[in-house]
């Protein structure tokens, strides 16, 4: 069943499913209410709560947090969260994997590239479609990353999810999905992200199928927006084109299933009702969608190639400053205007390791094999840059203005080393010969001045 066809006495704004409303701001502490007075107004515990409901609050960081930082949200709900938990029984998900995860059998020392990962005959759900590629850090300290492609074909039925490890950061790249939230229904296609916090419970469904994609899922601390700097306060990423749901809720007694991921691990329970069921909320931890398109890039006005920090849309501190745990990096349609210059990516070696996913058109390193759907992998110090397609067209370019039209690829950029899985090294469609790109890359110096 999906939130198009709700049954009597099911009360939900997604039953506006053409008409899903959004409030507008990143960070910002919103208020929102699905039956009118349901908000407590000038305190978040009243001796009782208007409709029966109990309040509680969900807590995105520790209580004593520094204030800029600190996140909760307080939802007023028909049941408290204990009566949507019972007691877990371990299941198997075996292609989600956590680090620390590194199989022996697998060399994730080199470049990879990989060719988008088909669909299956097999229904998929969120659950069950996620293919992880790699993994960096460790869940249980609660720092570093996994990469995961999603295949998706099929919607949860009365069937909940939540992840205690991370928060999720996806990025569609084929088909839209419906993400029903305990703070309110999302959806999303693509050419559009969103996060969904850790601890936050939600249903995933297929608005239109197949449904392909890639998660970031963040064991660290939140994405966050990047500094400026001198730019000032505008561009990039703009605070106001994040969209955050208003309350929607679900007052439905059935048979239902919470899958919990906790150090790795999932874990299931059987709950007689659906969770969805917090009528009012109020706090600055929530789920978000930003359009990628709206995200406004800095570059080279005169000459060189800035380093690709300066397509930062999000970014997740480590403890290490300036040094992200990940990085969330678009490049998007712009125009290339540097004079004297080589304007495709340099060449680079890099302590920070970069997970590259193509959502649509053409990159302009790498002209060929690259494709929508496909990833590629550039390890912590492993070097990479333009084929030799790219460095000689780069090279003899002329140099007028150019727009980069129809690109939009990214990158998760993590300060650890991320190890492959044995699905991404020997089912997902690894390019066997991509590291051979660079193969006919020639030796020009001769010993005599001169450009070659
Ligand atoms: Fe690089």
């Amino acid at each position: 069943m999906t939130t198009h066809d709700l049954p009597a006495g099911m009360v939900t704004a997604a039953t506006r499913a053409n008409d899903l409303q959004y409030m507008p701001g990143f960070g910002n502490d919103f208020e929102t209410e699905a039956l009118p007075g349901a908000l407590p107004q000038g305190q978040n515990s009243p001796q009782k709560c208007n409709y029966g409901l109990y309040g509680e609050q969900l807590s995105g960081t520790a209580f004593t947090a520094p204030s800029h930082q600190n996140e909760r949200t307080w939802c007023y709900r028909i049941r408290p969260s204990v009566k949507h938990s019972g007691r877990y029984t371990k299941i198997d998900l075996p292609y989600w994997k956590s680090a620390p995860h590194v199989d022996p059998d697998v060399i994730s020392l080199g470049q990879y590239r990989w060719d988008p990962v088909p669909h299956s005959d097999a229904g998929l759900t969120w659950l069950t479609g996620m293919r992880t590629m790699t993994t960096a850090g460790d869940v249980n300290t609660q720092v570093g990353m996994a990469s995961h492609v999603y295949l998706v074909t099929e919607s949860m039925q009365d069937a909940y999810f939540y992840s205690a490890d991370s928060e999720l950061l996806v990025v569609p790249q084929e088909g839209r999905l419906r993400f029903c939230t305990e703070l309110g229904v999302i959806d999303l296609a693509p050419q559009e992200i969103a996060i969904l916090p850790r601890g936050l419970v939600y249903r995933v469904e297929v608005l239109d199928g197949p449904c392909r994609g890639f998660v970031c899922e963040n064991y660290g601390q939140k994405f966050d927006l990047p500094g400026r700097g001198p730019i000032g306060a505008n561009c990039m990423a703009n605070r106001r084109d994040f969209k955050t749901p208003v309350a929607a809720f679900e007052d439905r007694e059935v048979p239902s299933t919470l899958t919990i991921k906790w150090c790795g691990q999932f874990h299931e329970t059987r709950i007689g009702h659906s969770p969805l069921d917090v009528v009012a909320w109020h706090g600055n931890y929530a789920p978000v969608k930003y359009d990628l398109t709206t995200y406004c890039p800095v570059g080279a006005i005169l000459f060189d190639h800035p380093d690709p920090s300066i397509f930062t849309v999000l970014t997740a501190p480590s403890g290490v400053e300036g040094t992200a745990n990940i990085d969330f990096v678009l490049f998007r349609e712009r125009w290339m205007v540097a004079e004297d210059t080589f304007r495709p990516p340099w060449y680079h070696k890099n302590v920070m390791s970069e997970l590259m996913g193509n959502i649509y058109g053409q990159y302009d390193a790498k002209p060929q094999g690259f494709v929508p759907g496909g990833m590629s992998l550039h390890n912590m110090m492993l070097p990479h840059g333009p084929d030799k397609t790219a460095f000689e067209g780069a090279s003899n370019a002329d140099l007028k203005p150019e727009k980069l039209d129809n690109t939009m690829s990214f990158m998760f950029e993590t300060r650890f080393p991320q190890h492959l899985t044995a699905f991404a090294a020997t089912q997902a469609p690894l390019q066997d010969d991509y590291i051979d790109c660079w193969d006919s890359l020639e030796k020009k110096f001769d010993g005599t001045p001169g450009l070659k």
